[in-house]
């Protein structure tokens, strides 16, 4: 048999990723380092980080037809991410986002477009054979769509023996009151910094501690904080931290969020303690820091 897959769901998009060695001044007319395109969106890249990993992997998510939508499917090909369960809206504009990658501090300053096309929806998600997966993972998006999607997996793991159960995670990035219903479900969820703060926390274990209330019984939630590494609180209490591992030189921080999720759920699916995913995903998040884009960070 096949061996069960990783099924990430969320944005997919086209990152247009301007590198620049000093942030630009408002109407000033420069010339950056080097310009190139790149899939975007945290699902699409968390799919990349687990397919590098070794880790079978599915994406699902919306794709206008254009020609940057072929783009961005051979990109999936071309890191071996299965893509059955992409949905073609014609008509629709896809999403993209200009991003100035300052190579001076690692920052990178995102400007998104994303006008109508619409997110995945429980219905598209009936369609899936869940008997392929171990494990789903969704980023934030339509909450209320996206908790009738987790509902059908409840239900799919009830009917099955505990080996054949999926395990569940979600990211909560945007701070938007409407997302946060979502950490009500799944056995791990990642918050941001930017959520956390926006529940008035200004470090991941005052986050992980404050908001572990709201995660279902059971569940891990971890926080990633930049060069501060990352927190995680489970079950039993006890507040895990990892250090950042710092690249030599931080020359673009693009992902390193959805690069440290990535290799998050893949420790711990692979049986390691929440002690080692987080260390493995500082680690792999740190190199990701240290070069352009994703390819060597493994
Ligand atoms: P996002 O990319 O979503 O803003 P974070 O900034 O919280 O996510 O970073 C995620 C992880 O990436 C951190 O836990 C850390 O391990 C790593 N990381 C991010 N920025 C740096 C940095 N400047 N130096 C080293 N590691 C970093
Ligand atoms: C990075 C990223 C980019 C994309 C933006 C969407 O985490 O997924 O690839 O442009 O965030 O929010």
């Amino acid at each position: 048999m096949e061996e069960k897959r990783i099924l990430c769901i969320g944005l997919v998009c086209l990152d247009i990723i301007n590198v620049v060695d000093r942030y630009p001044e408002e109407d000033s007319d420069t010339r950056c380092l080097s310009q190139r395109w790149q899939r975007g969106g945290n699902a699409s890249n968390s799919s990349t980080v687990l397919s590098l990993l070794g880790v079978p992997c599915s994406f699902m998510g919306s794709l206008a037809p254009s020609r940057v939508a072929d783009f961005i499917l051979d990109d999936l090909q071309r890191y071996n991410i299965e893509i059955n369960h992409t949905i073609l809206h014609p008509g629709c504009d896809f999403p993209a986002s200009i991003v100035i990658s300052n190579v001076s501090n690692g920052s990178r300053t995102i400007l998104h477009m994303n006008r109508n096309l619409p997110d995945v929806t429980a219905e598209d998600f009936e369609k899936v054979n869940l008997s392929n997966y171990k494990w789903i993972h969704w980023e934030a998006r339509n909450a209320s769509e996206q908790v009738k999607m987790i509902q059908q997996v409840e239900h799919y793991n009830a009917s099955v023996s505990s080996d054949q159960k999926i395990t569940i995670s979600v990211e909560i990035e945007k701070p938007r009151e409407d997302l946060y219903q979502m950490f009500s479900y799944g056995e791990v969820v990642f918050v941001s910094k930017e959520v956390a703060r926006d529940f008035g926390y200004e470090s991941a274990c005052a986050a992980v501690k404050g908001l572990y209330s709201r995660v279902k019984k059971g569940a891990y939630l971890i926080c990633p904080w930049a060069d501060k590494g990352a927190d995680a609180v489970g079950p039993d209490g006890i507040i895990v931290h990892s250090d950042a591992f710092s690249p030599e030189v931080v020359v673009d921080t693009l992902g390193a969020g959805d690069t440290f999720n990535a290799c998050v759920i893949c420790a711990l699916s692979r049986g390691q303690s929440l002690q080692e995913a987080l260390v493995f995903g500082c680690q792999i998040a740190g190199k990701k820091c240290g070069v352009h884009g994703y390819d060597g960070i493994v």
